[in-house]
């Protein structure tokens, strides 16, 4: 069986999954268009991430597919075409396939499959919290269990907390797809004495209806509040949207247990990237165990078309237990060799290079580090990050204006061996996709400095032997450097571009930038 999903709708993140079996067992790939066109949140027909894909999983023919999945935004006929212009530019191969392979599915049950199929969980409530779906919903309740596959209780299309959050995020002064620096904005607007706006509590079932604040169409509002021009003022408004956001969700997170019942919640959709929030609604305990996958925006769209595909139109059990999120293409160490040879000013080290690799990150200096196949999702997971000790204040300072040049008041991730995992943080278990941000131990804030966030808190991976060797082994060599089992990982892209995805592209990132070395599998790279 071979099931290709994509998501091509003209909004964001167009890209392709595969779900196919190898040897009896399933296998999958995915890949975000943005990775390979090298254009940050890409629009495009998905065809190169589809390519891209097929080569991971062996298929030659786009007539080899069982079925192609694809969700729809409104027009649910228009598969053929794309009313964007540079999606159109694109050559699109459906037109090429059995129109009786193709299949269409609504977009908030294609986030429901991504996120129950890649969790652990056999049932579970599912919420979705996004911009608008298919059909303009923006928040959808579903149950899910194994053998009866996914069912939809409940969806709204009032304005939602995600439509509010993306409003008040341009009203900052940031653009659209950037709330996550409103998120790392808050915090320091939690003790500013001023209040900008009121939200209407309009909760009803899995509505949180801003429709008397939100103006439709549009990312405007119409709300009257004091000027927004300091710092100060900004962070503000930041921090009540946050806390707006939290309490929405924590309601939703109540509503979704009183409804289903379950022990079990999983979260996606844009606004489940907000790993505070998420934190917050584990923190209630309303659930017992609560999941979000790593592609919880629409990156995701593409994997829950293929497993749809796959486990609803094909009919295939679920005869795996989690979908790792490490599910890019695989380079082999000729095409790695090649790249290297292609550029200049570096010289190659290929003995020792993984312990010379550690030395370096316990000597304060910035590391470039590429291995295996690349982390779906917005968020570095170890295989195309760049690497640099927590231990001190200023390499937040040093990354920023050497590397990232991103805003001075975001914050850098925490990866720690699992197994130390509540000796620094308040949690009581794995977060593996950075999609919690728990609190730091008292006693470890001052240790881990470049790490901890203004309000003590870290948006945290937790590293496990099984999920990601080479990373742990690279975290544990820091621990036996310093005692700290702690890294700061942070994405391998500057600002505005898309993570690295191959060799080459991170060869280039790394030579544009202040990175002092960078490890591509066994490979060692440093520069004079
Ligand atoms: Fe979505």
């Amino acid at each position: 069986m071979k099931v290709l999903g994509l998501h091509k709708d003209p909004w964001h993140n167009t890209g392709a999954s595969i779900v196919s079996e190898k040897n009896g067992e399933v296998h999958f790939s995915n890949l975000a268009e943005e990775r390979v066109d090298r254009n940050k949140d890409s629009r495009r027909f998905p065809l190169l991430s589809t390519m891209a894909c097929m080569k991971e999983s062996g298929i030659d023919n786009f007539n080899d597919f069982d079925a192609v999945i694809l969700d729809y935004i409104i027009d649910k006929e228009d598969y053929r075409k794309d009313s964007n212009k540079i999606a159109a530019s694109q050559y699109n191969f459906l037109n090429d396939i059995d129109p009786s392979k193709i299949h269409i599915v609504n977009h908030h049950l294609s986030h429901a499959y991504s996120v129950f199929y890649s969790s652990k969980f056999d049932k579970s409530a599912i919420l979705i919290v996004d911009g608008r779906g298919s059909d303009r919903e923006t928040q959808s309740l579903f149950i899910a269990d194994r053998e009866n596959g996914i069912r939809l209780i409940e969806s709204t299309d009032t304005i939602g907390i995600g439509l509010l959050y993306a409003a008040v995020t341009i009203k900052i002064g940031f653009t659209i797809l950037q709330e996550g620096k409103t998120m790392g904005l808050a915090p320091y607007g939690q003790n500013v004495n001023k209040k900008f706006l009121n939200f209407p509590k309009n909760y009803n079932g899995v509505s949180t209806d801003y429709g008397s604040i939100c103006i439709e169409n549009s990312y405007e509002m119409n709300i009257e509040h004091p000027p927004i021009v300091t710092f100060e003022d900004k962070a503000r408004v930041a921090f009540e949207v946050q806390e707006e956001c939290e309490n929405a969700m924590l309601h939703l997170a109540q509503y979704a247990k009183d409804k289903t019942g379950l022990d079990n919640l999983c979260i996606s959709g844009g606004v489940a990237l907000n790993s505070v929030a998420n934190y917050k609604v584990l923190q209630s305990g309303i659930f017992k165990d609560v999941f979000i996958n790593p592609a919880a925006s629409d990156t995701g769209i593409s994997l829950g078309n293929a497993l749809y595909g796959y486990h609803h139109i094909l009919k295939q059990p679920k005869n795996y237990t989690e979908i790792s999120p490490y599910l890019g293409p695989t380079y082999s160490d000729f095409e790695i060799k090649q790249a290297i040879e292609k550029y200049k000013g570096f010289k190659v080290i290929s003995n020792n290079a993984f312990e010379e690799a550690a030395k370096m990150i316990a000597d304060n200096k910035i590391l470039g580090f590429v291995h295996g196949r690349s982390e779906m999702g917005p968020r570095a997971l170890g295989n195309r990050s760049i690497i640099m000790s927590p231990l001190k204040a200023e390499n937040k300072d040093i990354l920023n204006s050497r590397v990232k040049f991103r805003e001075e008041f975001r914050p850098f991730a925490p990866s720690i061996l699992r197994e130390y995992a509540q000796d620094y943080y308040v949690i009581d278990r794995e977060s593996p996709y950075m999609l919690f941000v728990p609190l730091v131990k008292e006693d470890k804030k001052e240790i881990i400095k470049a790490v901890t966030h203004v309000d003590g808190t870290g948006r945290l991976q937790t590293v496990t032997k099984d999920f990601n060797g080479k990373y742990y082994d690279l975290i544990e060599s820091f621990y036996k450097a310093t005692g700290v089992p702690v890294l700061l990982n942070t994405s391998f892209n500057v600002a505005g571009e898309p993570i690295v995805e191959s060799p080459e592209d991170a060869i280039k990132c790394f030579l544009k930038t202040d990175i002092d070395a960078l490890l591509i599998e066994d490979y060692l790279l440093i520069k004079g």
